[in-house]
């Protein structure tokens, strides 16, 4: 039976101005200077059904980079070139409890290898798994799967942000330096960031996030289409680790509060999804002390709590 969202539809704008108050609490991100010039004040979300009509509301055409969302979609893309095994020699599988681009645990652990592949460390690693026999390749076969998935062959990455991450990375790039003394890194430190931060720059609405959440939610398969895009299994990693690691260290708290799987962006921008009913992006670019957008997560709590969304 399909489910009503008759009353998710009449209450969604309200909601949005409520959360939106929140805004004004957090911060945009400015360690990438590019980001800093995003509107704080915005929210938007994008709420996509299995068996329903697209619901929006807020500022929903704020464009934003996808940043950590991509970090998702690029794990799933290097299981699906190199399989599991492979894929976790080189990260592992537990969440930190540190910042999103901490080093500290690197050097604790031999061999040295990322905890997981959603901190910058492991994200990093992960794009070098990525198959091409270049920069280019690389990025190239990433943006095609991104845009097959947000349904828009036209997406693409805002250049101004790449270059702005590529002139201030100096903390992804000694991460990389050490990861690649520590032979976790195989291909050149230069070559797998300019992949990582093109990834990292990708430009998107909230509805394309909704777009590529509700494949997840849907174990893989594209719902327009009835075709298979993702294999069901790496939706099954995917989402674990969204649910362990997703919001970084404050994973196990937004587990507790809203329950669901959900990825953060340092831009604003949040991929969350309701398995086997919804997929939803959201933008707030005014974000909390761990990262993640301020109103965008008070939103989610708000709408799990009316629905019963925790999947727990
Ligand atoms: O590497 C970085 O710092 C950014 N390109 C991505 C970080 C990010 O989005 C973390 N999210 N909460």
């Amino acid at each position: 039976m399909a489910t009503d969202y008759s009353d998710l539809k009449k209450n969604l704008p309200e909601w949005v101005k409520m959360s939106r108050m929140f805004a004004s609490k957090g911060r945009v991100a400015d360690y990438i200077p590019h980001l800093a010039y995003a509107p704080a004040d915005a929210l938007g979300i994008t709420l996509l059904p299995l068996n329903g009509d697209k619901l929006t509301a807020g500022d929903c055409d704020t464009s934003f980079t996808l940043q950590s969302i991509s970090k998702v979609f690029t794990l799933i893309l290097a299981l699906m070139d190199n399989g599991e095994a492979r894929v976790f020699e080189k990260v592992g599988m537990e969440p930190t409890g540190d910042d999103f681009n901490s080093m500290l645990k690197l050097e604790l652990v031999e061999p040295g290898k990322p905890f997981n592949p959603l901190i910058n460390a492991g994200a990093i690693v992960i794009s070098s798994l990525i198959h091409g026999q270049s920069i280019a390749e690389k990025s190239a076969r990433i943006l095609a799967f991104i845009r097959e998935l947000a349904g828009d062959t036209s997406l693409t990455w805002n250049e101004e942000v790449r270059r702005s991450e590529a002139q201030t990375a100096n903390r992804n790039r000694s991460m990389a330096y050490f990861l690649k003394d520590n032979r976790i890194l195989d291909d050149e430190v230069e070559n797998t960031l300019e992949v990582y931060f093109r990834h990292c720059a990708i430009e998107v609405h909230c509805s394309h996030v909704a777009r590529m959440a509700l494949i997840l939610a849907n174990d893989g398969v594209d719902p327009q289409i009835g075709r298979s895009i993702i294999p069901r299994r790496y939706v099954q990693i995917a989402k674990s680790f969204m649910v362990t690691c997703g919001m970084y260290n404050a994973s196990g708290e937004f587990a507790i509060q809203v329950g669901i799987p959900a990825k953060s962006g340092v831009s604003g921008g949040i991929l969350a999804l309701v398995p086997g009913k919804l997929g939803i992006g959201v933008v707030g670019p005014s974000l909390n002390d761990k990262g993640n957008s301020i109103a965008g997560v008070h939103l989610l709590r708000l709408l799990s709590e009316r629905y019963d969304w925790s999947i727990f």
